[in-house]
């Protein structure tokens, strides 16, 4: 353990903020650095007349900002790990930093399967970090998951990360085109959810440099229309799912009643778009029977 004085500690602080720097980036720099929550930082307020213990030294701290200043790296590549839910996940440039409007999607398969004990299977395409995969698989110890990505690299860390906060063993990744890692699993799964890569060409170009030069551009772009991936895993879906089996997919924000069509194009039913907790249409559910 390092120690530094709060007095120093705030100080510095207040300087990133005045010199207009984002504070949520702060709080999260010394959260998974040092070891400080923001909580233990209003806490810390109080008496600044004293000494607080970090887990890293303040120098590694203030470094570790200035490197997040400077290239735009995100804080969350730069001390390799991120919270997602009540997850502390692994990540690295090989994956997309998992987003809190996804966290939801938990939520609602957790809502369509309500009884955990039940032996379901289900399938995470296009699955990163591990994320959405993992937190199904560690609510729901009975379920059986399959997680598939393109990307090796990727694979690797949802592996990492799985192995990291479970000692079941529920849940395996393949690697494949999309369906393509799924040979042999016709009429599997009871459902299906994804994330996958859903920015439009327009929209890609004019990421900002934090997400554009540091996440993988295999994890963002959806082609011309940003629909290309989302199409595929729709096409195809019904050759995976069993009757009554739901696809659940996260979209961008004004791609909701677009991806409603497809559903209802490739012959589902109870097709609805569902909010993000800022009222966005960020997911379209659809069943297959
Ligand atoms: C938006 S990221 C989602 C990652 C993670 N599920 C999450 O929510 O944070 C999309 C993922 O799809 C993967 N992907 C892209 N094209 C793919 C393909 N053709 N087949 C399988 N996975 C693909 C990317 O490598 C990336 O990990």
């Amino acid at each position: 353990m390092f120690t530094v004085s709060v007095q120093e500690l705030l100080i510095w602080l207040k300087k990133q903020v005045d010199f207009g720097c984002d504070e949520e980036s702060l709080f999260l720099l010394l959260d998974i650095l040092g070891g400080l929550s923001k909580r233990d930082l209003i806490a810390l307020k109080i008496n600044p007349h004293q000494e607080v213990k970090l887990k890293v030294s303040f120098n590694n701290i203030t470094n570790s900002w200035i490197e997040h200043i400077t290239t735009s790296r995100p804080i969350q590549q730069i001390c390799e790990s991120t919270y997602w839910r009540e997850l502390k996940i692994k990540v690295n440039s090989d994956v997309l930093i998992p987003r809190v409007e996804t966290e939801i999607i938990v939520d609602i398969v957790n809502n369509l399967f309500p009884f955990p004990q039940e032996s379901i299977y289900f399938a995470d395409l296009g699955t990163g970090s591990g994320a959405i995969a993992i937190a199904l698989a560690l609510s729901n110890p009975s379920w059986v998951g399959f997680a598939t990505d393109c990307d090796n690299k990727a694979l690797a860390i949802a592996r990492h990360n799985f192995l990291n906060l479970s000692d079941c063993s529920n849940l395996s990744f393949y690697l494949g085109d999309w369906w393509g890692a799924f040979n042999g699993f016709s009429g599997k799964f009871d459902f299906i959810v994804s994330n996958p890569p859903y920015i439009p060409k327009e929209v890609y170009e004019n990421l900002s440099i934090e997400v554009k030069n540091y996440e993988p551009k295999l994890a963002l772009y959806g082609g011309s229309d940003g629909l290309k991936h989302i199409r595929n895993i729709i096409k195809g879906a019904p050759n995976f799912i069993k009757e009554n089996g739901w696809v659940i997919i996260e979209n961008h924000f004004d791609q909701g009643e677009k991806v409603k069509s497809l559903f209802n194009n490739y012959g589902f039913n109870s097709v609805k778009v569902i909010n993000d907790l800022s009222g966005i249409g960020r997911f379209t559910i659809g069943r297959y029977n």
